[in-house]
This record gives structure tokens, C-alpha cells and sequence, in this order.
């Protein structure tokens, strides 16, 4: 079980920076109607929720399929329909393509130089192409679906589209065209809440993972994150400490730092979940991803002395899952203490010590504890941040489900990629073009 240690938020413990019990307490009634939305489950976002009940037997069947046909399997998707399956490969299954099959490649981006490179490894006779785009419309994945789409003409190569059950172009493509396969997103789950669906379970699945684990420790952090009482519910907890932190303290950055490689991309997820659902506004604390040790030699400094306006959370893994001893060599140098000690105590060590050293400079900072890195506890991390922040954004007072100001950059885009109904955009683009090269050096 996931644990929360927020003793390094306090004023008992870090003075003055810290928060009192007292503000806690005096959170209680906005707590009270953040869980009020989302026990009301009225707003259509909170769908995420349901996720931990669905029947998974199409996706195994899918995923079956997959690993039998296929040595590739490639995903074209962006935002939070990339980075859910990124966070499981790299946590369930590292340096996985130097090591297992089918290879996975996830491309979210329109870099044509990734895009090339990728498409000289795989074979399109022996690759599945998992396309995820829960709107359908998105230029980004669609334009490489298309450019796949044009050479798999008269190839073996398989097409998955992971898509809106009924709307949306690319829905309308995989009816018309009679896709190998195609598995819902569910309407009303959102992008980046939307790991636990066939978006992150199908790569779950392809790469040897049980993604019915995954639920499992999903629907566990579920009845953990029931509790009305912030002190007793760990996700309403860590989104209170964060809120009070950003509307009472002026810390509005919040950094993510895990100490394992496997969990690299989860600091990535969180922060697009946390950027995406709460800065709206003029509200919203910043996240930003780090990662322990490697960190500690390049942003400690700045965490530690800095201005005063971050807060940081670890994500400290107690077993590994594998170690190595540090042999007795080097005896009679200043790096002998480092013998017959292991690589995993080292990095523990200095997990703690980060801690401390933040705390004793009285600078705020909370730690996940996870027993280890596995399908169980990736779920309950997935569901602990997701309610979390669907909580602090209902403690802002804002909706979290939403993303209302990507649209004028995708409009511009359109505009300059000549899309009907977007000619306004296009002069507008002009026009700025003419203003921006005065100031050109
Ligand atoms: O969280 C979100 O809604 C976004 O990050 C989307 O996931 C992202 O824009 C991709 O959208 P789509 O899945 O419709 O292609």
C-alpha cells in the first residue's frame, strides 16, 4: 500500500515555512463541497472513476492477438494519449525493446526525424499500429496516421484505433474502411484520465502486463480515497497541502521527483494532468518533473536556496526489485565506505537525505512511499494522482475536466495548414509575422 508522508509540510517540523493544523481544519468546508462534487458524480468528467469495474476481455483478446502477429507495435498519439502508455512501458517494462517482443514504439510528436527513424526500424508487415485519438480530429496523431495509413496499402501490417465509441473522424475512417480492431475510449473520460482504459491497458497487455492488476490497485487507492475527512483520505491530503501551499503560502510551483528511472515518465503524466486540469484562471500551481539522484548534481541547489516558492514531492520506491553490491575495492581511499554497501541502500539514502536536508533548510516537501514498482501499485498511483487533482481542482473552484485555451494555438495551425473556416487565423498569423521581424536582430 502507497503511503503519504507529509510530516515535512508542517510547522511542528519545518517551522515557520510549514502549514498548521489549524489551516487544514480551516479548509474543511471547501473540502467538504469538493467531495460533494465528486461523490454527485455530476460532472461527466468524474467518469474516470468507473474505469476500475470495466470488463478488460476485449483488450486481452486484442493484446493477444498483437503479441502472436506482430514484432512491432507502434502508437501514434500525444498528450493523454501518450503519456499514460509511456509511464506503464518504462515502469512495467524497462529497456523493453532491448529485451521483449512485440517492440514498442510510442511517436508523440510531428518531428519528421523521430518519425523517419522509427519507421526505418519496424517492418510494416510485422507491426500493428495502435492509433489513439479520442477526439479523432487531432492534426498532430492524425497527419502520421495518415502518412502510416498511405504505406501499409497492400501490406500485412495491422491498424488499432483506440477512439470515441461513436464520433469523430477517425471513428468514421475505421467504420468506413473496416479497421483490424478498434476499442473505446469512454466518451466522457477525458485525455489525460484516461490511462486506465484501453489507452494505457492495451499497451499494458501488449507488453506482458495483467492489466486486471493495474485495476486491481486502482480500485484499492479507490475505497482508500473515499473518506470525506481530508486527514484520513490521502489524495484529498495531498491535494489540500498543494492548494493551501499555492493560495496561503505564494509556493506555486510543485516538483515531482521519483527515485527510480521506472517512474521518469510518471512525473511526466503527472505534470500534464496536474498543467492540463487546473491552470485555468489565472489558478493552477506549476509542476515540473525531476528525477532522484541524477537531480540532486543540477536543480537541488535551486530547491534548496532558491526563492521561496516550491514545494517538492518524492516518490521513494523501498524495493527495487533488483540490487547490486558495491564491492570492497578502492580500500585505502576516501571511497572505501561505499563497499559492501548496495547500489539500492545508496539510493535510498539519498532519497532520505534530500528529504532532510530540505526540511532542516525548512523548505516544504512530501514523500509517496511505494513498496515497489509493480502492475498493483502503478494503479494506485495512476487513480491517487487523478482524484487528487480532479479534488484540488474543485478546490479551486475551477473545472478540471476541461482544456479551453489549447484551441487558439490549434487554430492558428489550422489557419496556416489552409483548413476551411480557419482564414481569419491565417491573416492573423500574417499579421504577426510582420510585427515579430521588426524586433529580429
Ligand atoms: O487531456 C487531454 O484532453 C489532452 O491532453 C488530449 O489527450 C490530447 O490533446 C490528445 O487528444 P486526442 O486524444 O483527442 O487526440
Amino acid at each position: 500500500m502507497i503511503e503519504l508522508d507529509f510530516a515535512n509540510m508542517m510547522t511542528d517540523i519545518i517551522g515557520e515555512n510549514g502549514l498548521s493544523e489549524r489551516q487544514v481544519e480551516a479548509l474543511k468546508p471547501a473540502a467538504a463541497k469538493a467531495h460533494e462534487e465528486i461523490a454527485s458524480r455530476e460532472k461527466p468528467g468524474l467518469a474516470f472513476m468507473d474505469l476500475v469495474k470495466q470488463d478488460t476481455s476485449a483488450i486481452k483478446d486484442a493484446a493477444r492477438e498483437i503479441r502472436n502477429d506482430s514484432e512491432s507495435f507502434l502508437i501514434l498519439g500525444i498528450g493523454g494519449s501518450a503519456l499514460g502508455p509511456k509511464t506503464i512501458l518504462e515502469a512495467m517494462s524497462p529497456m523493453h525493446n532491448l529485451r521483449k517482443t512485440p517492440r514498442v514504439f510510442i511517436y508523440d510528436n510531428v518531428d519528421p526525424v523521430t518519425f523517419e527513424n522509427v519507421l526505418s526500424l519496424i517492418d510494416l508487415d510485422k507491426t500493428t499500429v495502435n492509433v489513439i485519438t479520442k477526439s479523432g480530429s487531432t492534426a498532430e496523431t492524425m497527419s502520421s496516421f495518415m502518412v502510416l495509413y498511405e504505406k501499409l496499402k497492400g501490406r500485412s501490417g495491422k491498424v488499432v484505433a483506440t477512439t470515441d465509441p461513436e464520433k469523430g473522424y477517425l471513428r468514421q475512417i475505421a467504420e468506413a474502411d473496416g479497421f483490424s480492431k478498434t476499442l473505446p475510449i469512454p466518451p466522457d473520460v477525458g485525455g489525460r484520465y484516461s490511462v486506465l482504459c484501453p489507452v494505457g491497458l492495451l499497451l499494458a497487455e501488449v507488453a506482458g502486463v495483467d492489466c486486471d492488476e493495474l485495476l486491481a490497485g486502482a480500485a484499492r487507492m479507490q475505497e482508500r480515497c473515499s473518506d470525506p475527512e481530508p486527514w484520513k483520505n490521502p489524495a484529498y491530503l495531498y491535494g489540500s497541502m498543494l492548494y493551501l501551499m499555492d493560495k496561503e503560502e505564494k509556493r506555486n510551483i510543485t516538483v515531482m521527483v521519483p527515485y527510480s528511472d521506472r517512474l521518469r515518465p510518471l512525473a511526466e503524466w503527472f505534470c500534464q494532468l496536474w498543467s492540463e486540469s487546473l491552470g485555468k484562471l489565472g489558478m493552477g500551481s506549476t509542476p515540473y518533473p525531476s528525477i532522484g539522484a541524477t537531480d540532486q548534481h543540477s536543480q537541488m541547489q535551486l530547491w534548496m536556496e532558491g526563492p521561496q516558492d516550491k514545494v517538492v514531492t518524492f516518490i521513494r520506491v523501498e524495493d527495487h526489485g533488483a540490487d547490486i553490491t558495491i564491492p570492497r575495492v578502492f580500500k585505502d581511499t576516501g571511497v572505501a565506505y561505499l563497499g559492501g554497501h548496495s547500489l539500492g541502500e545508496l539510493f535510498n539514502a539519498e532519497e532520505e537525505a534530500t528529504e532532510l536536508a530540505l526540511a532542516t533548510a525548512g523548505r516544504p516537501n512530501m514523500t509517496l512511499k511505494v513498496p515497489k514498482v509493480d502492475a498493483a501499485h502503478m494503479g494506485e498511483l495512476f487513480y491517487f494522482f487523478e482524484i487528487a487533482t480532479a479534488y484540488t481542482g474543485f478546490l479551486y473552484g475551477i473545472n478540471p475536466f476541461n482544456q479551453p485555451s489549447v484551441e487558439m494555438s490549434k487554430n492558428f495551425t489550422y489557419g496556416m495548414m489552409g483548413r476551411d473556416g480557419y482564414e481569419a487565423q491565417r491573416e492573423e498569423v500574417e499579421k504577426a509575422r510582420g510585427r515579430v521581424t521588426c524586433w529580429r536582430l
